[in-house]
């Protein structure tokens, strides 16, 4: 996949107040990298792709909402790459342009309704859905977990591979919305304290990041890892309101990159209350990185 990658990803944009306060930004587009599977996704899956073939497993199976970007992205890479995909889906039937999605590339459905959903952390939830799909390899939720992160490693080559599009000899600081915290801790981990990682987090702070991402680095066997996380949530997760959606609104029509709610415009305006508040340098040069999820924006009356 990676071959076929545009190679100059990174693009100036430049917003009226990133200029009074002395700051550049530039966007790493990997919702650019390809028009089914993009975004932080092909990153996070790279690994149990590898390792499902190794396995020889002929289905992949994984959990998500009804407009989740992971089992939209899973369903795409399933069905190009030759795996049966099979989604758990938290709630009850009901039709969105995902579920659409999924169901056109093949993905198999099984509504697990809110408790169901609740039961994924239990001891033997998986056992017994690899019973029932004897030939599958399970997927964490969002593909989490260690493999997910040294998946997304590769991202920081993508940002210095591509500083000449800018013409930027370096960079300060690398901005990314946080869900589970695994991208950013992949992205932490290349870093290796070279440049700081600021994980804008699409969640509120009581849902588990820093301890996830410990778990990541834990595993990696690494310790005094350099990161900072800002609440982006807006009280909540998918919590949409007017002053978000008519930021969105604003930088799109400024910067011509489309953003979606939940992920990339919360943290572009997280960043800007970040300027705002005279916490970022003049002369800092930031790189925000387009997680991509711009099949969700389906789900919102944007406009
Ligand atoms: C578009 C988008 N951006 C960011 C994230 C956050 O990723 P992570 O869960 O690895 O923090 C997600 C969730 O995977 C996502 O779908």
């Amino acid at each position: 996949m990676a071959d076929d990658w545009p190679q100059a990803l990174l693009q100036r944009i430049v917003f009226p107040w990133l200029v009074d306060a002395r700051i550049e930004l530039a966007v790493l587009r990997l919702d650019c990298i390809d028009p089914s599977v993009n975004g932080n996704k092909p990153f996070k899956l790279a690994g149990y792709l590898a390792e499902a073939r190794a396995r020889d497993a002929d289905t992949l199976i994984s959990l998500g909402g009804p407009y989740s970007n992971h089992l939209h992205a899973l369903a795409s890479v399933g069905r190009r790459e030759g795996f049966h995909t099979v989604g758990l889906v938290r709630g009850h039937p009901c039709r969105t342009p995902t579920i659409d999605d999924l169901e056109a590339c093949g993905m198999h459905l099984h509504w697990l309704g809110y408790q169901g959903y609740r039961e994924r952390h239990r001891p033997g939830f998986w056992d017994d859905w690899l019973a029932r799909y004897p030939t599958a390899m399970e997927i964490p939720e969002g593909g989490g977990g260690l493999m997910g992160a040294v998946g997304c490693s590769p991202i920081v080559d993508l940002i210095r591979k591509s500083l000449h599009a800018v013409d930027w000899p370096e960079y300060d600081q690398i901005w990314i919305a946080a869900g589970t915290g695994t991208t950013l801790a992949g992205l932490v981990l290349a870093e290796a304290g070279a440049h700081p990682v600021v994980g804008a987090l699409a969640v509120p702070c009581d849902h588990g990041v820093p301890e996830n991402v410990g778990q990541i680095f834990a595993a990696a066997m690494r310790t005094n890892m350099r990161y900072r996380l800002v609440d982006a949530s807006r009280r909540g997760f998918g919590r949409v309101d007017d002053e978000l959606l008519g930021f969105m609104r604003t930088c799109e029509a400024q910067c011509g990159v489309p953003l979606e709610p939940i992920y990339t415009a919360k943290t572009l305006l997280a960043l800007k209350q970040a300027v705002e508040a005279n916490a970022l340098e003049a002369g800092s040069r930031i790189v925000f990185v387009h997680t991509g999820g711009l099949q969700g924006r389906r789900g919102f009356d944007v406009y």
